[in-house]
């Protein structure tokens, strides 16, 4: 039995593959590689000494998800497929709607099809709009979204939700992610934008490695400590455990979860420079700029519920996030290219 990876050659997925073979599952990956490098599960191998199955294959071809279903046996999926560029969602709404949406149902299709109903789903802290409550629970309301990105998550939620719904041999976790950053400790995996990056993190490390002159900080009169945004970041590697945590709950024929994954801190854009600058010795110039159609002041969970029910929690801290990120980006200026 083995674990789908869908989206498995990208930054959270490809992370997410080291820490499923470390504790001993088989993972088949499908990825169209849009938005990935086929070099990450090279380094996946590397590092954990084990073979993944690639396939490169579209979530919107069916034909290739019946060929994947029927050459191995499914128990379970992962599923991390997806455009995720906010700006360019608003720019190009029929495609995100079509890759995200049409290709999840698709997915979904060949799962029943071959009586594979458990799905772990990548889901977003956006679905949560500009927050009712802060700290952010799973029992706070989902909001209005800002742009298709962030609807295409909210509409895939209620989807399945409705799918587990009306079938109850389907098991559905939605993983509701914060701000993911850092990189694998060895430094030879990491986060590899294409272009000029549109997050917070990657933007900083290219400053620091020189490729950027400086950081723009997109506001500073929000009603936040410092006036800048709050954000709860979680190193990868963290959320990359949360997975295998949420595929031992799945075991249990949960139905229906959602769980926050965070670490329940909120760092401002100003703290995020100054740990940068500290974990790192290295001085990041930035200036104020207006703030950014869409953004939120602050935003950070409460992450207590997937602590109490699938043992989970964030073990790493800002610093090594920082540390981390730095020590990818500079071991890999260009990305997986080097
Ligand atoms: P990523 O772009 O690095 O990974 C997504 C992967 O999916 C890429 O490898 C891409 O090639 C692949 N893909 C896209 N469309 C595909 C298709 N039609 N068929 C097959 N493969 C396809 O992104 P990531 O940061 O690793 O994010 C993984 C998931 O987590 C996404 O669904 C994203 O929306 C979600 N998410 C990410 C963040 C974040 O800040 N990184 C936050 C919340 C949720
Ligand atoms: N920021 C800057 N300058 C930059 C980039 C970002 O000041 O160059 C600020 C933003 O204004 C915000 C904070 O840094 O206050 C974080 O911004 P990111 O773009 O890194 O992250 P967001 O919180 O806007 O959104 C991210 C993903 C979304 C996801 C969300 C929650 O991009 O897809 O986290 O998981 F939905």
């Amino acid at each position: 039995m083995a674990i789908l990876v869908t989206g498995g050659a990208g930054f959270i997925g490809s992370h997410t593959c080291v820490e499923l073979l470390d504790a001993g599952y088989d993972v088949v990956v499908y990825d169209n590689l849009y938005n990935a490098s086929e070099k990450s599960l090279e380094r996946v191998k590397e590092l954990t000494g084990k073979e993944v199955t690639f396939v490169k294959g579209d979530i919107l071809d069916p034909v290739m998800l019946e060929k994947v279903f029927t050459e191995n046996k499914i128990e379970s999926v992962i599923h991390f497929a997806g455009l995720k560029a906010v700006g360019e969602s608003v720019a190009k709404p029929w495609e995100y709607y079509n890759n995200n949406i049409a290709g999840t149902l698709t997915l979904v299709d060949a799962m029943r099809k071959h009586g594979c109903k458990n799905i772990i789903f990548s889901s977003s802290a956006t679905v949560y709009g500009d927050p009712a409550e802060i700290p952010i629970t799973e029992n706070c309301p989902k909001g209005q979204c800002t742009n298709p990105y962030g609807w295409t998550k909210s509409m895939l939620e209620q989807i399945l939700s409705d799918i587990q719904k009306a079938d109850n041999e389907w098991n559905v976790i939605l993983l509701r992610y914060f701000n993911p950053i850092g990189a694998h400790p060895s430094g030879r995996m990491g986060e590899n934008p294409n272009g000029i990056p549109n997050n917070l993190m990657p933007y900083i490390t290219q400053v620091a490695v020189g490729k950027l002159k400086e950081l723009g900080v997109f506001g500073n009169d929000y009603d936040t400590p410092d006036g800048t945004g709050v954000r709860d970041y979680i190193h990868v590697v963290d959320l990359a455990k949360g997975h295998v945590a949420a595929l031992s709950k799945i075991q249990e024929n949960p139905g229906l979860k959602i769980y926050n994954l965070g670490t329940g801190h909120g760092y401002s854009v100003l703290d995020i420079v100054t740990n940068f600058e500290k974990a790192n010795g290295i001085k990041i110039p930035y200036s104020i700029k207006p703030r950014r159609a869409g953004d939120i002041a602050t935003c950070y969970c409460d992450p207590a519920l997937a602590k109490t029910e699938m043992g989970w929690e964030a073990q790493y801290g800002i610093e090594e996030m920082c540390r981390d990120s730095w020590n990818w980006q500079k071991n890999n200026p260009n990305g997986y290219e080097d």
